[in-house]
């Protein structure tokens, strides 16, 4: 979370920086500012609010150096005077993660005659910067950091040096190798089109940025140099392409995330050798891709006989302190740079387990960390929101699950392909219009599956609740009855996913639990005999016939439609809900 970017070139660095931040808004949005470098003077331009509000402002900015930052608020409510970037002295830098240690240092700092303009930890950073500042901006920053305790990625501007130097210490920075210039930045969609070739920085790493040369340091300040890779961003992700919002795109690009994780999946023989000696499967992840994580532990144990347990990241390490021989930890992400997971990664890799990530982002943290990767190929995902990079966890979960019981992965590839091809005319055809009117106007929805429609069900109120704002939450169905239904009448809507023919009587006894209080039901399903039970009575959404394993797919689709139409209706921006950011790096 919090978006930084820096560019030294030759080119207009205010224009450059404030397009690197919008694209980079995904990661906070709350306030943003861009500094530059003008005659060796540094000018700042901040503002509570969008990336937007700054472009008023960048025709002021005149410089070939200059910094930016769109923030995702953690000390500090959102403010002109708390957003980046801030200054002390010569030095003026941009941060993201936290400084754990913040209240400690302000103190020593204050008590020196310090005088601070905002309520931020990262104007520390700043100040302590200035102080330790004797004519070598490297020098400043890599002492400074040793006095730092937390995560951070600094790009600071020091006047008297036409250049950018740089810190990473658990929050990423890329480098991007330009023609002409140099950037550095938090993701690589802000780099899209702008450079060839980027270089990934290591924790305790250093960079000094200038116009000609990028020259990367260790944490003592000898050069050190990072490996040139390909850089990926795709300017096509970055577009619209007709649609009104990155969420409708990227739910339409859910069979292309599902068809592209199934051909990419023959270049994971490194995790495949892992999953067939594992005796013991740990699924970890935050938010949509723990869901991902929970349908994965339910392939795993339907398909082999391994043990698999599905944990939230941020809690896995009060779970248990210790591995055993063949526990193989599954860590999925779509960032890779979720700061639980990667945690959460860190420490079954020091118990011996082997680490395995399932992932989208090929030069991510937890790509450096694990010991085989699967890649969930979705491509790029702008929209806070989880959509096509969900559909990805799951189809590369469901080949994993058949590589730990040494089952025919060939067969699943092509079951995976026609699935896709199913799911864009289910897409294109499915309209849940009506369903979302209802939704936006109950007092809540509840979402009720059994088994793998549970891990869907939870799914579904997590999109709904956070693009919406509707009150949601998830359920087993089996589970109402024993609570939940009291909340239950004319006001609340309740969507039941119910998809597995063995499970189907009991889930249908829920949904009459719920008319019979005089709820709405609406009941995802491909099962005829559940269709005809309820037509009239519940909205149905007919789903194809596609065996239970399959059929979440789908059910996602519909509940990634009915959050998306529901935030509409209620005049939400769906791309960025209030309070969130895409990459939650910081515990
Ligand atoms: O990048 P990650 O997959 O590790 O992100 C995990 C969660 O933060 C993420 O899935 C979050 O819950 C989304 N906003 C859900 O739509």
């Amino acid at each position: 979370m919090c978006g930084i970017m820096g560019y030294a070139g030759a080119g207009n660095a205010a224009a450059i920086v404030y397009n690197g931040l919008l694209r980079l808004e995904y990661r906070g949005y709350d306030s943003a500012g861009i500094a530059v470098m003008y005659d060796g003077k540094i000018k700042i331009a901040k503002k509570r609010g969008r990336v937007k509000e700054l472009s008023a402002f960048c025709g002021e900015l005149a410089g070939n150096v200059g910094i930016g930052h769109t923030r995702w608020a953690t000390h500090g409510r959102p403010s002109d005077k708390n957003a980046h970037p801030h200054s002390s002295g010569k030095i003026t830098l941009v941060h993201n993660g936290i400084i754990e240690n913040y209240p400690k240092l302000k103190e020593e700092l204050i008590a020196s005659g310090g005088k601070f303009a905002s309520e931020t930890d990262s104007e520390v950073a700043a100040k302590l910067v200035d102080k330790n500042y004797d004519g070598d901006i490297l020098e400043a920053l890599i002492k400074s950091c040793k006095m730092l305790e937390g995560s951070y990625a600094l790009m600071v501007m020091c006047e008297g040096f036409d250049g950018i130097a740089v810190a990473k210490y658990k929050s990423p920075v890329i480098i991007g190798l330009g023609d002409g210039g140099n950037f550095c930045a938090s993701d690589e969609p802000a780099l899209a089109g702008l450079c060839p070739g980027i270089c990934v920085l290591e924790d305790g790493d250093f960079a000094l940025i200038t116009a000609d040369e990028v020259k990367i340091f260790d944490s003592d300040g000898k050069r050190v140099e990072r490996a040139v890779l390909e850089n990926l961003a795709e300017e096509k992700s970055l577009d619209l392409c007709g649609y009104p919002h990155y969420m409708l795109k990227e739910i339409n690009e859910s069979p292309a995330a599902v068809r592209n994780t199934a051909s990419a999946f023959s270049s994971c023989g490194k995790a495949c050798e892992i999953l067939s000696g594992a005796k013991r499967i740990i699924l970890t992840g935050c938010g949509t891709a723990y869901h991902a994580a929970l349908m994965g532990k339910r392939y795993i144990e339907n398909f082999s006989s391994v043990h698999a347990r599905a944990d939230f990241a941020g809690e896995l390490r009060y779970a248990s302190r210790t591995a055993e021989e063949g526990d193989v930890l599954v860590a999925v992400t779509q960032s890779g740079e979720t700061a639980d997971t990667v945690e959460a990664a860190r420490l079954y890799g020091s118990f011996g387990a082997k680490v395995l990530a399932v992932t989208n982002s090929p030069h991510s943290a937890i790509t450096r960390i694990a010991d085989g990767v699967v890649y969930a190929d979705s491509g790029a995902e702008i929209c806070v929101a989880a959509t096509k990079s969900y559909s990805a966890q799951l189809a590369a979960l469901y080949l994993c699950a058949c590589v730990a019981a040494g089952g025919d992965v060939k067969a699943r590839e092509e079951e995976l392909f026609a699935c896709s091809d199913m799911l864009r005319s289910f897409i294109e055809r499915t309209d849940v219009r009506r369903l979302a009117e209802r939704c936006s106007k109950s007092s809540a929805v509840y979402f009720l599956g059994r088994d793998l429609d549970y891990c869907a069900a939870l799914e579904g109120s997590l999109k709904l609740k956070e693009v919406s704002y509707v009150f949601s939450a998830g359920y087993p169905a089996g589970e109402l009855k024993h609570g939940t239904l009291a909340l239950v009448d004319g006001k609340v809507a309740c969507v039941f996913s119910i998809t597995d023919p063995a499970l189907a009587e009991k889930s249908a006894s829920a949904v009459e639990q719920v008319l019979s209080r005089g709820g709405a039901a609406a009941v995802l399903t491909d099962i005829d005999g559940v269709k005809e039970e309820f037509g009239g009575r519940a909205e149905i959404i007919s789903l194809p016939a596609c065996g239970k394993y399959l059929a979440p797919l789908f059910s996602a689709a519909v509940m990634q439609l009915l959050a998306y139409r529901t935030a509409v209706i209620l005049g939400r921006d769906p791309d960025k809900p209030r309070n969130l950011a895409k990459s939650v790096t910081v515990e």
